[in-house]
C-alpha cells in the first residue's frame, strides 16, 4: 500500500535495533549535519555524560533508516528521537540555512578538535591541551619534545600521515587473508574473522579490527604467538596486549549503560601494523591477491617449530616508551602503517563477541539498552544474562543472539546507524 504520509507504514519503530539502517540511505546530509552536533557536543561535555551529544546522534540515526527522504519536518512528527532541538535544526535544513551548525563548522576550536581527536590515543581532553599551548597543527606536536608518555599518542604522531589515510576494504580483506595463513600455521582450526565497519559493509575505515576463536578452546597463548610471527614478517610497528580480564561476575553484576560504551574484558592486542605498500596498492583487477601474499611471506624463515612463536617474558609487551617511535619517509619504505585491532572470545561467548565488534557502537548502544528497558536482561560481547532467572542464555550462531533478544535478524550491512 502506497502511503503518502510515508512516517507510518510499516511501523516506525523507536529501537534501531529493530529498523534497518543501510549505509546507503535517503537522508545523507541530515544524518550528516546532525553528526556534527553531536560531536560538537562530545568534545564541549566536560561531566562525560554525553546525553546531548547521544540526543543528535539517535536523530541522525533516525533519519539514516527513513524509508523516504525528509523533505518536510513534519514528516517526523510522532517519531520518537527526534526532540524540539533536532527537529528545530531538521527544519532550517530544510530551509537551506542552520546557524547553530554554520556557526560551529566555522569555529577554529572545532577544526583543531577534529583535527587533534583524529591522532591515535588522543581524545578530547588531550587535544584540549594541546589547543590550550597554543598548537594550531599536527606539526607542532610532532616537534614538540614535550609529549603525552602514552605510546599511543606517539607513535599515532609519527605515523599520523599514514594513519589518517583510511584503510580500504581490499586492504583489510587481504590483511585478514594473510593472518588466516599465518593463523592456521600456529593453531589449526582457529576462527580468524574481519569485523568492524568492513563487516558492515564500508568501504573503508580507520582501523582493521579482527576476532579470533578457536571452537575446541585452544586459544590460550595464541595471541602473542601471532605477535611474535607477525613481528618476524617484519609487520608490527607497535601495540599493547591485554590479558583477557573475563570473570563471571560480568555477566550479570549491575551494570550502567555509559553513553561511551562499554569496554569487554577480552585478550586483545591493539596496535599499528606495517602492511606492504603493494598490498594496499591498485585494486583487485590489478593485482591478484596472490601476489600481495607472496610478498608477505617472502620474508619469513621456515616455520617448523611452534617454539618459534614462544613469546619472550619481557617481551609481552613492546613499545610501551622502552622502543622509541621513529620515523621514516612514506617514499623510503615499502610499507604504510594501519591501525589494527586483534580480539580473542572464548569459543562460548563468540558470538555475542561477533555482534559486539561488528557495531555499529550505536547499534550495539542501541541493543544494549533494549536488552535492559525492555527484556530487563543484560547483553555484553560477553553474553546475555536474565536477570529474573539468574541464567546465561548461550548461542550458537549470531541469528541465535538476536532470537535470544527476540529480534528480527538484522544484516551486518543494516547495523550502519
Ligand atoms: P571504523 O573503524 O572507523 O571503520 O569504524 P568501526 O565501526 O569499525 O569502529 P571501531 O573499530 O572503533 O569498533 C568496531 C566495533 O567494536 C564497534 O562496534 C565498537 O563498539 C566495538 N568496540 C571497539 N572497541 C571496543 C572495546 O574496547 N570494547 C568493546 N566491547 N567494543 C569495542
Ligand atoms: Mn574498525
Ligand atoms: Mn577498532
Amino acid at each position: 500500500v502506497e502511503g503518502n504520509e510515508g512516517a507510518s507504514e510499516p511501523r516506525f519503530s523507536e529501537w534501531a535495533c529493530q529498523r534497518s539502517t543501510p549505509l546507503k540511505h535517503q537522508n545523507d546530509f541530515l544524518a550528516t549535519q546532525l553528526e556534527i552536533l553531536q560531536k560538537y557536543a562530545e568534545m564541549k561535555d566536560e561531566n562525560h555524560d554525553y546525553s546531548r551529544a547521544l540526543a543528535f546522534r539517535r536523530a541522525s540515526c533516525v533519519v539514516k533508516s527513513f524509508p523516504i527522504t525528509v523533505t518536510n519536518v513534519n514528516q517526523l512528527n510522532g517519531i520518537n528521537h527526534v526532540g524540539p532541538h533536532s527537529k528545530r535544526v531538521i527544519g532550517e535544513l530544510l530551509d537551506g540555512y542552520c546557524d547553530e551548525i554554520n556557526r560551529i563548522v566555522n569555529e577554529e576550536w572545532f577544526e583543531k578538535m577534529k583535527m587533534f581527536t583524529g591522532v591515535f590515543g588522543v581524545g578530547p581532553s588531550t587535544a584540549k591541551k594541546w589547543i590550550e599551548r597554543g598548537w594550531t597543527s599536527i606539526k607542532d606536536a610532532q616537534e614538540s619534545t614535550d609529549i603525552s608518555k602514552d605510546w599511543r599518542v606517539q607513535w599515532g604522531l609519527a605515523f599520523h600521515d599514514d594513519l589518517m589515510n583510511p584503510v580500504k576494504s581490499n586492504e583489510a580483506y587481504r590483511f585478514t587473508e594473510i593472518i588466516q595463513t599465518e593463523a592456521e600455521k600456529i593453531l589449526p582450526g582457529i576462527v580468524v574473522q574481519l569485523t568492524g565497519g568492513f563487516r558492515r559493509g564500508k568501504h573503508q575505515g580507520h582501523d582493521i579490527d579482527i576476532l579470533f576463536t578457536h571452537p575446541n578452546g585452544e586459544e590460550t597463548g595464541f595471541l602473542p604467538k601471532l605477535l611474535t610471527r607477525l613481528e618476524k614478517l617484519n609487520m608490527v610497528l607497535c601495540g599493547s596486549h591485554e590479558s583477557s580480564s573475563f570473570h563471571e561476575k560480568v555477566l550479570s553484576e549491575d551494570f550502567k549503560l555509559t553513553a561511551r560504551g562499554q569496554l569487554d574484558h577480552f585478550e586483545k592486542w591493539l596496535g599499528i601494523c606495517k602492511l606492504p605498500k603493494d598490498l594496499v596498492s591498485g585494486d583487485d583487477a590489478q593485482i591478484p591477491l596472490s601476489n600481495g601474499l607472496e610478498k608477505c611471506t617472502e620474508i619469513k624463515e621456515n616455520v617448523d617449530s611452534l617454539d618459534d612463536y614462544e613469546p619472550k617474558a619481557k617481551k609481552q609487551r613492546k613499545c610501551h616508551g622502552d622502543n622509541s617511535p621513529f620515523t621514516i619517509a612514506t617514499s623510503e619504505r615499502d610499507w604504510i602503517a594501519r591501525r589494527v585491532d586483534f580480539i580473542m572470545s572464548p569459543y562460548s561467548q563468540y558470538y555475542y563477541a561477533l555482534v559486539g565488534w561488528t557495531g555499529s557502537k550505536q547499534f550495539n548502544r542501541d541493543l544494549r539498552l533494549y536488552s535492559q528497558k525492555v527484556l530487563n536482561r543484560k547483553l555484553t560481547s560477553h553474553g546475555f544474562y536474565d536477570f529474573t532467572t539468574g541464567k546465561t542464555l548461550p548461542a550458537n550462531s549470531e541469528t541465535e543472539v538476536f532470537e535470544n533478544l527476540n529480534l528480527q535478524y538484522q544484516h551486518p550491512k543494516n547495523r550502519n546507524c
